[in-house]
């Protein structure tokens, strides 16, 4: 518990020596509190110096903290103006130069200006926590706490707010708090500005454009970024990776950055509907944590657990109810064009193509099976608009209770969907009944929809009327949330299409667990300039940083379409499995192509979606990635590792594995004549013994990939 205890008068100096002093390892679970003090200078004066110059300006006050190890260092301070400010160090350099922190307000001053710091404490947390499920299973959570006290000096006065850092030692959380009840609150932007000390380069896509986050990932200069969503991942030139992010997005709207000047950035708020102010919001409350994971290299980033520890605990108590699956899906025909989700003659979810599906997966032992399409109101014009859907009425030719019956005779469960055409609000109207029909059809995951361009979802604004919004708007924030505690009440889990972005909610609601958000495999079956062979390499190092992504990979059946097409090797496809983390993982191919392919189809039927454990052994942004995992229920490790459009040799050591143990490795790689555009399918499946001792050097071809599943020797397998 932190709690806070005001002594005027004691010298910041014994302050920051308590802070300073907080860097030995503290026992787990542990949380301590220093003093909260009135404020003093940076660089304490003596009573006779400042009485011997009375004319020269008082210093700016500093508070300042260290990442437990003191890699990290933290100050927040004022400028002369009186303008709240942070800045962070990195050993001793700068990473982020003077940084501003204010409000610009819809409807009163700008909180800016004039500002004092009244107030701050520290405190020192250490514990570890368990997953439900994720990409492993403990994680630490350790920081060091600074709480900035920021009051105003002028008219009009008496207003103040605090800000909290939490300063890990591979990054930095911050995030303001209205601790006191100012009544309501009308944002219309976030002054908060991250300046980076260099420049280098930086990995983004863009914000406020027409296409949500479904963009390819670009990469420029840092001083050439424009306004970028987040995720947005920077290599300075020092070769420091910076990941800057946000943690716990409630009741708030989604966070931009805009560059500025040079290296420098500005939060910019996503929108609120019909032109309201960004956020509105009433009484005390706090706003997302601002965040930056820093750290030497790509696979550093990927490693931090930053954005989960941010977010509060489990809020759902025993959530056994969520399972981690793999499922096949009436939809990939839908994207080819040979089936339809409307009615008609090539209506894809009739009951006898659903049935098919079901029996495939039993045979295979697939849990789920999605159902797009079923419901009645995608005949009209839905792209946008969803104001026909009716989520508790089957077409006349899809029989849910039938199929219902039929898969759980034979443990598979139908995977719900809910295509709302971005219109919210009418989906709210009808939330309840359709978790309710679902949960009584005994479906218990659902991936839900939102198509419609960015700025025009339809949502429903604080006074009750339907406005077009932003997916990441503060209605839409609060609306996807209302959906995730719906499902919750009806034990169902939630993978939103067209969402707003992952902050690491899962931690609070482990129903949410996983959504789109960034260009899935589908855009290769659309005609549209396809995923490249480096986006995997791209994606683990930016969208992935957020959290699961339902990318639905898998297709074994490579062009699908003359301007498209899947553009990696059938080796990639089985290796995105384990580089691309959802605790729900789509077969998103026609089941007839996995028939037809059962060697290469083994090892997607043998890769869990749940992991103890996650590590990074090599990668660099957009050009390829190592990455080793250890199965939640059982000794097997699982390794993939994708390239991009170049071939390349990655050694890869084995030390991961169980010292003194040997293992099967079940490998499948790219073959000699492999290469994403003359040959995909060329691949090598085969078996060595290996010790954790071994290096293995991995063969990838131009847009290849490679995975292995390590079985301990000597115990059956599964
Ligand atoms: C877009 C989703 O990403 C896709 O998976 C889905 O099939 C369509 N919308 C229709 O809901
Ligand atoms: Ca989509």
């Amino acid at each position: 518990m932190t709690f806070r205890m005001t002594a005027p008068g004691l010298r910041l100096t014994t302050a920051l020596a308590g802070v300073l002093a907080l860097s030995a390892a503290p026992a787990l679970a542990q949380e301590t509190t220093t003093q909260t003090t009135t404020v003093q200078s940076h660089a304490p004066r003596t009573e006779s110096e400042v009485s011997q110059t009375p004319a020269a300006p008082a210093p700016a006050p500093v508070a300042r903290v260290q990442s437990p190890n003191g890699v990290l260092t933290l100050e927040a301070s004022l400028t002369g103006e009186g303008r709240p400010l942070y800045r962070l160090m990195r050993q001793g350099t700068p990473v982020l130069t003077d940084s501003r922190l204010g409000f610009l307000l819809a409807d009163a001053p700008k909180l800016e200006r004039n500002f004092t710091i009244a107030a701050q404490a520290t405190s020192s947390h250490d514990d570890t926590w368990e997953q439900p499920w994720g990409e492993r299973q403990f994680v630490r959570n350790r920081y060091n706490e600074l709480r900035v006290t920021f009051e105003e000096t002028k008219a009009p006065g008496g207003r103040q707010f605090d800000v909290v850092f939490r300063l890990y030692d591979d990054g930095l959380g911050f995030r303001y708090e209205f601790t006191e009840n100012q009544g309501e609150m009308r944002i219309a932007d976030e002054l908060t500005e991250f300046n980076l000390a260099s420049d280098g380069e930086a990995w983004w896509i863009p914000a406020g454009e027409w296409n949500r986050y479904e963009y390819l990932y670009q990469k420029t200069p840092i001083s050439s970024v424009g306004r970028a969503h987040t995720p947005i991942t920077v290599k300075l030139d020092s070769s420091l990776h910076i990941a800057f992010h946000e943690a716990a997005l409630v009741d708030y709207s989604g966070m931009w950055l805009r560059r500025t000047e040079t290296t420098g950035f500005r939060a910019q708020l996503a929108p609120g509907a019909n032109g309201a102010p960004a956020v509105v919001r009433t009484g005390p409350f706090t706003t997302p944590w601002r965040t930056l994971q820093i750290a030497d290299n790509a696979p550093g980033l990927y490693m931090s657990d930053l954005i989960l520890n941010l977010n509060e605990p489990n809020a759902l108590g025993d959530v056994d109810w969520v399972e981690p699956f793999k499922y096949v899906g009436i939809w990939w025909g839908m994207h080819l064009g040979t089936w339809s989700w409307a009615s008609g003659p090539i209506h894809g979810a009739t009951t006898e193509n659903v049935q098919r599906y079901i029996d495939f997966a039993a045979k295979h032992d697939i849990r789920g099976v999605l159902v797009e399409g079923w419901n009645v109101g995608w005949d009209g014009d839905w792209f946008g608009s969803g104001a026909d859907m009716d989520f508790d009425q089957p077409y006349p030719d899809f029989d849910m209770e039938y199929l219902t019956n039929y898969a759980q005779e034979r443990g598979v469960r139908l995977v719900g969907h809910h295509e709302t055409g971005g219109n919210a609000a009418h989906y709210e109207r009808q939330l309840e009944d359709a978790m309710a029909y679902y949960q009584a059809n005994g479906v218990d995951a659902v991936k839900t929809g939102y198509v419609a361009d960015a700025g025009q979802a339809q949502v429903l604004t604080s006074d009750g009327t339907v406005a077009w919004g932003w997916h990441d708007g503060q209605e839409m924030v609060r609306h996807h949330l209302r959906v995730v505690e719906v499902a919750a009440r009806h034990e169902i889990a939630v993978n939103p299409h067209e969402p707003v972005k992952d902050t690491g909610l899962r931690r609070t609601y482990p129903n949410w667990v996983s959504r789109e958000g960034a260009r899935g495999l589908e855009y290769a079956a659309w005609g549209q300039p396809p995923n490249p062979p480096e986006h995997e390499a791209n994606l683990v190092f930016t969208r992935m940083l957020s959290g699961p992504f339902d990318f639905t990979p898998g297709i074994f059946r490579m062009n699908t379409n003359p301007g498209s097409g899947v553009q990696t090797t059938l080796a990639k496809q089985l290796a995105d499995y384990v580089v691309i983390y959802s605790p729900i993982q789509m077969l998103a191919d026609l089941v007839e192509h996995y028939e037809a392919n059962p060697e290469p189809f083994q090892f997607i039927k043998d890769v869990p979606t749940d992991w103890a454990d996650t590590r990074v052994l090599s990668g660099e942004i957009g050009d390829y990635v190592v990455m080793a995992r250890k199965d939640r229920d059982s000794d097997d490790w699982y390794l993939g590792a994708v390239s991009d459009e170049f071939g390349r040799v990655l050694p890869a050591s084995l030390s991961f594995l169980d010292e003194g143990r040997r293992y099967t490795a079940q490998i499948y790689r790219d073959g000699p004549t492999a290469d994403w555009q003359a040959n995909p399918y060329d691949i090598v499946i085969e078996e060595r013994t290996v010790t954790a001792g071994d290096t293995l050097d991995l063969q990838l071809a131009p847009g290849g990939g490679q995975a292995i599943r390590f079985v301990p020797q000597g115990r059956a397998r599964r």
